[in-house]
């Protein structure tokens, strides 16, 4: 059975989109069938994997509201057994609309049960909120991934983000876990950071992902020519350690 994984975390510009893509496409490098979920409005993973909006005839937002089969909305990536599901700013106003339906926590888990089995791995891009596409996409998933930055407020707000995941899990969808806390734009060089990095250890020990990311410009570039990393720059830092922590991942899910 193919595993469905959230990348989340209610914080903006933490990395979340730059992970999804780079994970999925590092897992399909690998030889896994990988279907990638843009579940944010803004389209940065659709357009991170080379995908146009001319390109886009339905989306996301089609195949939750059961406007369109999801089949129908699967594009293939021009790399090896990546697949998406892309989305279009047509989606900012599901958030709304989610809201007059039944079961409007399930949307998701009811758009990727019909194709979740034809991946190994089904990877979800959220939005930086924790609305209905956040909770849809929780609900849909097997685990999570909370990509970070070592900040000084990260670890406040992880915690609040554990608090609505445990409501989430105790409401919607018991069987999630955490698979692992990424941390991005890594420096090991600031003493906050090394501060963060002990007190994450203490209370999250191994979910914390061995190889952390580090900043790197090639990793801000690759998306403005429609490349994930690991074919952007194949043999640079940032392709080695994303292609590390989908080895990791593989041996978690
Ligand atoms: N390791 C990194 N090094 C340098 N820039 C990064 C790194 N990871 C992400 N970025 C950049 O930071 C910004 C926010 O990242 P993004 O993945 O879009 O975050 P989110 O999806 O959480 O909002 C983007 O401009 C992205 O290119
Ligand atoms: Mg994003």
């Amino acid at each position: 059975m193919g595993a469905v994984i959230s990348f989340t975390n209610q914080k903006g510009g933490v990395g979340k989109t730059t992970s999804a893509v780079n994970v999925a496409a590092c897992l399909a490098k690998r030889g896994k069938k990988v279907l990638l979920v843009d579940m944010d409005p803004q389209g940065n993973t659709t357009s991170g994997v080379g995908i146009g909006k001319k390109q886009v005839k339905s989306s996301v937002y089609d195949a939750l509201i059961g406007a369109a089969a999801t089949e129908d909305t699967v594009i293939t990536t021009k790399f090896k057994n990546l697949s998406i599901i892309p989305s279009t700013i047509s989606l900012a106003g599901a958030e709304f609309e989610l809201q007059t339906l039944e079961n409007r926590e399930a949307c998701a888990k009811k758009m990727l049960a019909s194709v979740r089995n034809q991946y190994d791995y089904t990877i979800i891009d959220c939005p930086p909120t924790l609305g209905l596409l956040t909770i849809n996409a929780l609900v849909a998933s097997d685990g999570m991934i909370i990509p970070m930055q070592c900040e000084y407020y990260a670890l406040e707000g992880l915690s609040q983000l554990m608090i609505s995941v445990k409501k989430i899990k105790k409401l919607y969808n018991p069987a999630l876990q955490l698979t692992g806390i990424l941390l991005t734009m890594y420096n090991g060089r600031l003493i906050l950071t090394t501060q963060v990095v002990a007190e994450l250890k203490k209370y999250y020990g191994d979910k914390l992902f061995k190889v952390p990311i580090t900043r790197s410009v090639k990793l801000s570039e690759a998306p403005g020519f429609g490349e994930p990393i690991c074919y952007y720059e194949p043999s640079g830092k940032s392709a080695l350690q994303y292609m590390a922590i989908a080895k990791e991942l593989m041996l978690r899910i």
